[in-house]
């Protein structure tokens, strides 16, 4: 924890953190949670530490500090990850009269949980997609907005991907419906506000563990105005933790205040814009690496002590932040010159592949069961699963499984939706 608070400035305007290190060199003899009894940085609510679910001191202070900078009327520190913010902002809109939300059926599982969860029926539109997923159309948005009662983007994807959100924004305000984004990716974004999904959206999400120097799981939710930020305090009530970690919390504070690293910005474009096999999209920290063998490239880089976020057949994503020194971004470019001197990279352009759409049957109330992945071609799915990470499906529910998707599975390094090599089916 302490070597993630690194930057001596960001910390001095950090309320939290600052208590927390203060706290943490005076005599303190535990005889209240946690267990493991260590005067550090660890505590729970004490006297002198504040409560995030009524905040009166250093939380509040912070939470105010951090909707001041993303452009809020009220934001909320998360310690349960954006999974925990999508949840909260669905609430949020099933409390304002939303029953029908429209969404890109390419959205995280929290998404399709959160309406499960809520009784929030989803009005699933296609995005286009090529080699990788692209950014949703307007006018399919807004065929799907015209039979619901708000629109769920995911802005940045995990690709990179930003949506036309002016016009989506407008398009929302044209038929006063809310915008809900999920910017689980997006975190950094506030530099850039054109990009930032707290431009345009009603309610929206900041992972910042993902793309700032936050502890994992530190994110934040965020309302425009303060109808919508009294629903998000009583909605994030309920999806929230009641034992919220203060190293966490400390770090997504630290992580919102953390300054821009503009010459890094400009590195990533120097060193790989002109690099035929790596997409440098307008959100900069995720670079796509095309490749004839993505797994294969991504074992070749590990065992050298390069970790790339995830690997897809194609596919290798190197996930970048301020925090990303210029020294391992210059030994990434040499690591792919030399992939592209052996013939193992591929022209981003040449990667054209459209799948056929999906089929979508209604499995209400039919009788599901387990059934080995390897003999599932042809039955209808009766859960979603995927690829993990990217965690977005890639077999829906209701969709009949095709051969070429569990060779996908199979030969992935992690998934979700399969339980010991099984998959949930409809009975026959
Ligand atoms: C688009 C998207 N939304 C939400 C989430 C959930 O975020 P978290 O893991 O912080 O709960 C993820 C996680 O990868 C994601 O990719």
């Amino acid at each position: 924890m302490r070597s993630i608070l690194k930057d001596e400035r960001t910390l001095a305007r950090c309320h939290i953190a600052k208590m927390l290190l203060s706290q943490s060199e005076t005599p303190h003899i535990s005889f209240h949670t946690p267990g493991h009894k260590v005067n550090d940085l660890d505590i729970t609510e004490l006297s002198y530490s504040d409560n995030l679910s009524s905040p009166k001191g250093c939380i509040r202070a912070a939470q105010e500090d951090i909707a001041a900078i993303l452009g809020a009327k009220q934001s909320f520190i998360l310690t349960d990850g954006s999974t925990s913010g999508v949840y909260s902002m669905l609430k949020a809109a099933f409390d304002g009269g939303v029953k029908r939300v429209a969404a890109p059926l390419l959205s995280h599982k929290s998404f399709f949980n959160g309406c499960a969860l809520l009784g929030l029926a989803p009005v699933l539109f296609e995005a286009p997609q090529g080699s990788i997923p692209l950014p949703v159309r307007l006018e399919d948005a807004e065929a799907a907005l015209s039979g619901a009662d708000a629109l769920f983007l995911t802005s940045p994807d995990y690709y990179g991907n930003i949506p036309d959100l002016p016009a989506i924004a407008a398009l929302c305000q044209r038929q006063g419906k809310p915008l809900l984004i999920d910017g689980a990716h997006g975190g950094h974004l506030h530099f850039t506000p054109a990009l930032y999904a707290g431009t345009y959206a009603d309610l929206w999400v900041d992972g910042v563990h993902k793309s700032l120097p936050a502890l994992t799981q530190g994110a934040v939710v965020s309302a425009k105005t303060q109808a919508w930020g009294e629903k998000l305090k009583t909605a994030v009530d309920f999806f929230r933790t009641s034992s919220p970690s203060y190293p966490i919390m400390a770090s997504v504070e630290y992580a919102v205040k953390y300054p821009r690293n503009l010459q890094l910005e400009t590195l990533v474009h120097t060193l790989f814009s002109d690099c035929s096999c790596v997409r440098v999209s307008e959100d900069w920290t995720k670079l796509l690496l095309f490749v004839k063998n993505g797994f294969l490239v991504a074992k070749g880089l590990e065992s050298v002590g390069v970790y790339p976020e995830f690997s897809d057949e194609n596919l290798v994503c190197f996930y970048l932040s301020p925090a990303t020194s210029a020294e391992e971004l210059n030994g990434l470019k040499e690591a792919i010159r030399r992939l592209e001197e052996r013939g193992e990279t591929l022209d981003k352009k040449t990667l054209e592949r459209a799948p056929a759409p999906q089929k979508l049957q209604n499995i209400a109330g039919k009788e599901c069961e387990w059934i080995p992945l390897a003999g599932a071609a042809g039955r209808i799915s009766a859960g979603f699963c995927g690829l993990f990470p990217p965690c977005l499906p890639l077999v829906f529910l209701g969709e009949r499984i095709e051969e070429e998707k569990i060779a996908r599975l199979q030969s992935a390094t992690g998934v979700f939706g399969i339980e010991n090599d099984k998959i949930l089916v409809v009975k026959e």
